[in-house]
């Protein structure tokens, strides 16, 4: 488990999705204890294959994986990965094309003198488990659930998420803090990202989006150099990508509440906006804070209801106006401004925040 950074800087929201920095937190969940033991030589010491080729055909590229989608069912049948040992000698597994296309990212990279390695790619359930585990004890579940995707959330389960470390002088540079320290040479990797069928997953300042702060080192195999570039150029997620459209404009009222702070309200905010992001084609205008009133009893006990073995003793309600797609589709009217959409959250005392229920 790498250290990560103490400083829990959990960004205010943004409004504008052209991802402004926010000075989000550079802490990520990613493996392994490493010291600073160098080379530049290639990481690809060894690469074995696992899975079928016909099996290979099956997986798809571009799969979105985040808080509120799971790793698809029967994935793990058809993935096909290759085992890499790094410099650090860690092994590490990657889906086999995604580990071709690092490996020409990584030649490319060298000719303008950058050096990087493969610190995680592929993780098991139980390893993601592992390691928010790790992160829970350390700094405590908010912390951990903000930066360490819930097992059989992750991007990592695909083997398509890989995270780099860098190779500096010929020593490791492996610690997150040590990593974000060096913003132009991150700069010179991700503009050769979309080249190789890559983006940049985790975009500073869109953690209203994505669930999560600013990883430079995360990176995304598409197996599509033309949608990797469009979405780098654009500067957007992958779940503005995947819903269609970048978000417009969103004004956020947290109001006055006696009972959560703000940054626990946009904490709240984010699940919402996670959730918005898979509603294809809709427009969110304005979320609010329903006010320290929905913190009832009998909503308390809704909840727990609709979720099984939970015990949250807090409620948190936001309203949300949205504007449905103009040429309709989906389940939604078309082009319609919907008002007051009410978005349920739960948490049990300082912990995370679930989003229990939506709808009217
Ligand atoms: N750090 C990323 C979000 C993960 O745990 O998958
Ligand atoms: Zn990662």
């Amino acid at each position: 488990m790498k250290r990560i950074l103490a400083v829990l800087v959990f960004a205010a929201l943004c409004a504008l999705i052209g991802c402004a920095s926010s000075g989000a937190s550079s802490a990520s969940s990613d493996s392994s204890t490493q010291s600073a033991s160098a080379s530049q030589s290639s990481g690809a010491l060894a690469a074995e294959s696992s899975g079928s080729a016909s099996q290979s055909q099956g997986i798809d590229y571009q799969v979105l994986v985040n808080k509120l989608n799971p790793l698809p069912e029967g994935w793990e049948g058809v993935l096909e990965t290759v085992h890499m040992t790094n410099s650090i000698g860690d092994d590490v597994e990657v889906e086999k094309k995604a580990y071709d296309a690092y490996l020409e990212l990584k030649a490319e990279l060298e000719t303008e003198g950058v050096y990087v390695d493969l610190d995680s790619a592929r993780r098991s359930v139980a390893d993601q488990q592992r390691i928010m585990d790790e992160f829970t004890k350390e700094y405590g579940a908010d912390y951990a659930k903000k930066t360490v995707a819930t097992p059989g959330y992750s991007e990592h389960h695909t083997g398509l998420a890989l995270d780099l470390y860098l190779i500096i002088d010929g020593k490791d540079v492996v610690e997150n803090e040590d990593m974000i320290k060096y913003p132009e040479i991150w700069e010179k990797i991700h503009a050769k990202l979309a080249g190789h069928g890559f983006i940049l997953r985790y975009l500073d300042g869109c953690e209203h989006i994505t669930g999560y702060g600013y990883e430079p080192w995360h990176i995304r195999y598409l197996d599509d150099p033309a949608i990797a570039k469009e979405i780098m150029d654009k500067g957007i997620t992958f779940e503005e990508y995947k819903s269609g459209k970048a978000a417009p404009e969103v004004s956020y009222d947290y109001g006055n509440s006696k009972l959560y702070t703000k940054e626990e309200l946009e904490a709240a905010a984010v699940q919402v906006k996670c959730e918005f992001a898979t509603f294809e084609g809709c427009e969110l205008h304005n979320l609010r804070y329903a006010g320290d009133e929905c913190n009832t009893k009998e909503n308390i006990d809704w909840l727990n209801s609709l979720d099984e073995g939970a015990n949250y003793t807090q409620v948190a309600e936001f309203l949300a106006d949205f504007h449905t797609p103009v040429e309709g589709g989906g389940a939604w009217e078309a082009d319609t401004e919907m008002k007051d959409y009410q978005w349920w959250l739960a948490r049990t005392e300082n912990e995370g925040w679930q989003l229990v229920n939506f709808g009217y």
